[in-house]
């Protein structure tokens, strides 16, 4: 990896992790990940974030010093956004070769970096409005972000430039190569990094929706020319086509979103699988797209992304023991722990001999306060009958029209 240039005086240092790790030991990245940190160069440097020490890694970070003539022992400030350990594993080693440093924090960031790394160095808590001179016209200026993505999370902005440091905010899945700002990435590989944006928002930050909307509004305050976040592209020739699209998905917190069904369906011996026809026949006559998962076999990673961006989810799954099928139950409380909220949906699926599965799902709903809206369930015992088919096409039409008519327009944002 190269060192990269990101605006006059400040640097991108990249290590890039693989699509065999799973983010937070839960995540699939199919694209891998980006961890990026900054060097700012003033009469004294600094670092803003750093990465985690996976395999090579943080060996590869203090390569790119190298190539910008930047010892370990140069930096004085070590400035820490967001204490999670992707962004600071790195620090172990660090400190074992720079004995005289400051590391700047918001007060729970000094707690934590405290915690995790229990540094023998000066700590700082510094708050909003607080900042660092640098020397040479690089002035750093403090503004905290709480919960996006912890609470202790910050944003620097480098003054001089415009470039907003920040972390989680504004970040995407995906590895990075070459091309590394927005500014070197045609169109094809823009919307693959959105798309991505997508995966890690609802992933990784859409719980802390409000949160992520106060930050916007903060940071609108400042003269942003450059989106510079901790994982994913530098935003330089449009920092607000990133902004705009955190804004978008930020709003999906309330329910309303793309005019999508998220199809969620699993099935012990093929009875409830004999809905999947009449009820994606139905959503496709109101003209509205759907996205299949069949559950267990799909990754939660994945149905979180398009649950998040979905205005409609249908549930086809059997009752099991006197409750949900388990692997969805597992799925649905894991879409209310991500806040996925005011959906609008329908469940269909067959029973032996009890029903019960409407009684867990409510209790799910209800315990995750997830305020979804129900069109009438189509339960039916044993196998489907052609009647009870035509049920399930009926009421797949019915959701996908609540769907259409609720759905957010692209020109919101
Ligand atoms: Fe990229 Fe919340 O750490």
């Amino acid at each position: 990896m190269r060192a990269n240039e990101v605006a006059d005086g400040i640097y991108r240092l990249c290590a890039n992790i693989g699509s065999e790790v799973l983010f937070e030991g839960i995540w699939p990245l199919p694209k891998g990940a980006s961890m990026n940190s900054y060097l700012v160069k003033g009469k004294d440097v600094a670092i803003i974030d750093g990465v985690g020490d996976w395999d090579g890694v943080p060996e590869t970070l203090y390569a790119q010093l190298d190539q910008l003539g930047v010892k370990a022992e140069d930096i004085r400030y070590v400035i820490i956004n967001h204490t999670e350990p992707d962004h600071t594993g790195w620090l172990r080693s660090f400190s074992s070769m720079n004995h005289d440093f400051e590391v700047l924090a918001t007060a729970r960031g000094v707690e934590l970096a405290k915690a995790f790394f229990g540094l023998d160095v000066a700590f700082r808590a510094v708050k909003s409005g607080d900042s660092v001179d640098l020397g040479n016209g690089k002035r750093l200026v403090f503004e905290e972000i709480p919960n996006v993505h912890w609470p202790d999370t910050m944003a620097t902005f480098e003054t001089s430039t415009g470039t907003l440091l920040c972390c989680d905010a504004f970040g995407t899945f995906g590895a990075i190569g070459e091309a590394f700002c927005d500014d070197q990435l045609d169109a094809a590989q823009l919307e693959i990094f959105e798309r991505e944006a997508l995966r890690y928002y609802a992933n990784i930050v859409g719980r802390f929706s409000q949160q992520v909307i106060n930050a916007i509004d903060k940071v609108s305050k400042l003269d942003v020319r450059i989106v510079a976040p901790g994982h994913g592209p530098i935003w330089r020739r449009n920092p607000e086509r990133i902004i705009r699209l955190y804004q978008r998905l930020a709003s999906y917190a309330k329910g309303p979103a793309r005019p999508l069904v998220t199809v969620l369906w699993g099935s012990m011996y093929g009875n409830t699988r004999k809905t999947l026809e009449p009820l994606l026949d139905g959503i496709a006559e109101e003209g509205v797209d759907a996205v299949v998962y069949q559950v267990p076999q799909s990754h939660i990673g994945d149905i979180l992304a398009s649950a998040w961006e979905s205005t409609g989810i249908a549930l086809a799954m059997p009752t099991y023991e006197y409750q949900m099928f388990p692997p969805m139950a597992v799925i649905l409380d894991e879409l209310g722990r991500k806040s996925v909220k005011g959906k609008l949906a329908m469940r269909t699926g067959s029973f032996g001999w009890s029903g019960g599965a409407q009684k867990e799902l409510d209790e799910i709903l209800e315990r995750r306060h997830m305020g979804w809206h129900f069109v009438d369930p189509v339960e039916f015992r044993g196998a489907p009958t052609v009647d009870t088919l035509e049920q399930v096409r009926r009421c797949a039409r019915q959701l996908a029209r609540q769907v259409r008519e609720s759905a957010l327009p692209d020109s919101v944002f």
